[in-house]
């Protein structure tokens, strides 16, 4: 029997709690600069994923819808088969609701899955709850504060019920968008004289590309099949002058062809001129202009100018969709971030969440970066010299990343094409032959730094120079694996219009295909080369200098072209649509 010693005794066994860190950093990522503590008093609404009951069973169910040959090829799960996997078990969400109320908190289920749960309290509480810090963080590029800390640590009672508590060490660009526009000129027009971006004048058309890669211009038929263009950071695409565009350079369509909008957690779109962003305006005319007759749905997600982040709207994207019974077969995303700035754990929540769409038939397309073998945009210097710095979602195994080329006859892989490996995911299966054939191609005195058993990046690669697009009704030839991205998008979903016609599945998750008996698809690029670009920290103060100093790239070891597989431009698909179409039946 054991006898009660005395009531203080059983109280500080009640207090001491061991914590267990879940993510740090040592510093906050360059360009980010601590202002001091958070104020006590100041409210924070913290996100926590809780664990999933069964992720790898989803995780081997989508192997096997995937890969070409199983027996369940493209039979693709509905949003609740999906939710089976991922909700939390009951007793992960019991256990939450008695640490949220024994602390006098209120949880709100954030998510369809119920995978994602908000608790709002006083920053003093946040730091003694979670063993943190949170301190008020500027950055160049950003209005205003956000607030972080750079580490965080669970209660031992909610280690292994909760994944990731955000946002805590997520410091992510302030400014993710890939494309790179030069200066436009209102109201005036080029007039291309040729597709092909090798030659000074060349210029990228809707019908460049349609002959390019032999992309039928009648229009899809089956008005199901829609495809999803991600806005982000105050991107807004406009109607006015996606009507321009096509009055321009699709005379055979209706110039009323338009887009459909919704908008999340405050997301925006308004029909300003001068609120017309070059992003937005490029995924959405190179969508439109190219997925002929295909609804193209403008996602504007908010949170610009908040706490919230990019990390924020990745995820918003995701609980978007995984309400949505009947979603879009492709979705296409221009915009990517450092791997390293969102944290190990921010960076796996949201690739398992592309991971679940994967699994619903979307195939989730991104660019793959427009800073070589260096990040986003590493404007601020932040990375040693030969230092490869990956970007997410490029570097997710369940995203299909878009690189670039130009020219044509024969097209050539862009220096700016983000590629290379991940540092927190390892190559997939899918994936290991093409890589480890690659690896042997590197000269045994390679200087460059990279993680060799990480998932390469990116997966297929097409034109990226010199896209025509319409802002504020001027022209603005843009470059960018950004242009790359919704043309592939655009071609994947002209594809899924003809397999529903025939009664088939759509496409879904795309790389086992890609890499086996989809490869016949593709041509192989043999040439070109990805680099790194360096410039001095003090040019750097405002959005177009980023821009312009995005551009200057400096011949730094980096990747070449190679025969098969290569992480910057393999498998362009020259091959006319209707022969991809045969493959693809
Ligand atoms: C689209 O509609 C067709 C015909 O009504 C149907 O067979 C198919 O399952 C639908 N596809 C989707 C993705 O809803
Ligand atoms: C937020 O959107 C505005 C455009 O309305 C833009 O000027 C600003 O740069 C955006 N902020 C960030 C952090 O992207
Ligand atoms: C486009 O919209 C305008 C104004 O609503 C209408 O007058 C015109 O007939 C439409 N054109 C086509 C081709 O639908
Ligand atoms: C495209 O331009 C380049 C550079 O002038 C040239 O080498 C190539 O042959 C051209 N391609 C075609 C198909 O004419
Ligand atoms: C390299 O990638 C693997 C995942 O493939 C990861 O576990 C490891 O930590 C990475 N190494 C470095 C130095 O980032
Ligand atoms: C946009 O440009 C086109 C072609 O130059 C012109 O017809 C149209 O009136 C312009 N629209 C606006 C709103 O300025
Ligand atoms: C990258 O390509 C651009 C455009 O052709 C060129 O101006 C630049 O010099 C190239 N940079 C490198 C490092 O090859």
């Amino acid at each position: 029997m054991l006898a009660l010693r005395t009531f203080l005794a059983l109280l500080s066994l009640n207090v001491v709690s061991a914590m267990v860190v879940i993510e740090s950093r040592p510093a906050a990522p360059n360009g980010f600069v601590s202002q001091g503590p958070a104020h006590p008093s100041d409210t924070l609404t913290l996100r926590f994923a809780l664990a999933p009951n069964n992720l790898a069973g989803l995780q081997e169910k989508l192997a096997s819808i995937s890969t070409p040959g199983s027996s369940e090829f493209r039979q693709w799960l509905l949003k609740d088969d999906v939710k089976a996997f991922v909700e939390p078990t009951t007793d992960t969400v019991a256990t939450f609701n008695s640490f949220a109320s024994a602390n006098g908190l209120t949880p709100t289920v954030i998510s369809p899955n119920g995978d994602w749960v908000s608790l709002t309290m006083p920053v003093s509480q946040a730091n003694k709850l979670f063993a943190t810090n949170f301190e008020l963080f500027t950055h160049p590029e950003l209005d205003g504060t956000i607030t972080r800390t750079l580490s965080v640590s669970l209660p031992n009672e909610l280690v292994g019920h909760v994944d990731v508590v955000h946002p805590t060490t997520e410091f992510t660009d302030p400014n993710p968008s890939l494309v790179s526009p030069k200066s436009f000129i209102p109201n005036k027009r080029d007039t291309p004289t040729s597709c092909n971006t090798s030659e000074p004048h060349g210029t990228i058309t809707p019908s460049c590309l349609q002959d390019i890669y032999g992309i039928p211009t009648s229009p899809a038929t089956q008005s199901n099949n829609t495809l999803l263009v991600t806005g982000y950071v105050g991107e807004w695409a406009q109607a006015a002058d996606l009507q321009t565009f096509l009055t321009l350079w699709r005379p055979d369509m209706s110039a009323n062809t338009t887009f459909s909008l919704v908008e999340v957690d405050g997301g925006l779109d308004p029909q300003n001129p001068l609120e017309a962003g070059g992003e937005a305006n490029l995924d959405i005319q190179f969508t439109v202009g190219i997925a002929t007759g295909i609804l193209a749905t403008f996602l504007s997600v908010g949170g610009n100018g908040t706490n919230a982040g990019f990390a924020t709207a990745l995820l918003d994207t995701t609980t978007y969709l995984d309400g949505v019974d009947n979603p879009p077969s492709v979705m296409t995303t221009s915009y990517g971030s450092t791997e390293s700035s969102f944290g190990a754990g921010m960076v796996s929540k949201i690739c398992d969440r592309y991971m679940a769409l994967g699994a619903r038939g979307i195939s989730i397309l991104t660019a793959s970066g427009d800073g070589g073998v260096r990040g986003n945009h590493d404007i601020l210097g932040t990375y040693d010299e030969n230092d490869f710095t990956p970007v997410f979602p490029a570097t997710c195994p369940y995203v299909t990343a878009v690189g670039s080329t130009f020219g044509f006859g024969p097209e050539v892989a862009i220096n700016f094409t983000g590629g290379g490996f991940s540092n927190i995911f390892p190559t997939p299966l899918y994936q290991t032959a093409a890589v480890a054939t690659f690896l042997e191609t590197i000269p045994s005195d390679f200087a460059g730094t990279f993680n060799a058993t990480g998932r390469g990046y990116p997966d297929v690669a097409l034109q990226g120079r010199a896209f025509q697009i319409i802002i504020g009704n001027g022209t603005a030839p843009a470059d960018g694996t950004s242009a790359s991205s919704p043309t592939f998008a655009s071609i994947i979903a002209l594809i899924n219009d003809r397999l529903v016609a025939a009664g088939k599945p759509v496409l879904g998750f795309l790389n086992p295909f890609i890499y086996s008996t989809g490869s016949a698809a593709f041509t192989d690029i043999l040439s070109g080369h990805n680099s790194g670009y360096t410039c001095p920290a003090s040019s750097v103060s405002t959005s177009s200098q980023h821009w312009i100093s995005s551009l200057i790239f400096y011949e730094q070891v980096a990747f070449d072209a190679a025969v098969g597989w290569d992480p910057l431009s393999t498998f362009s698909c020259l091959v006319p649509l209707e022969d991809s179409l045969t493959l693809a039946v």
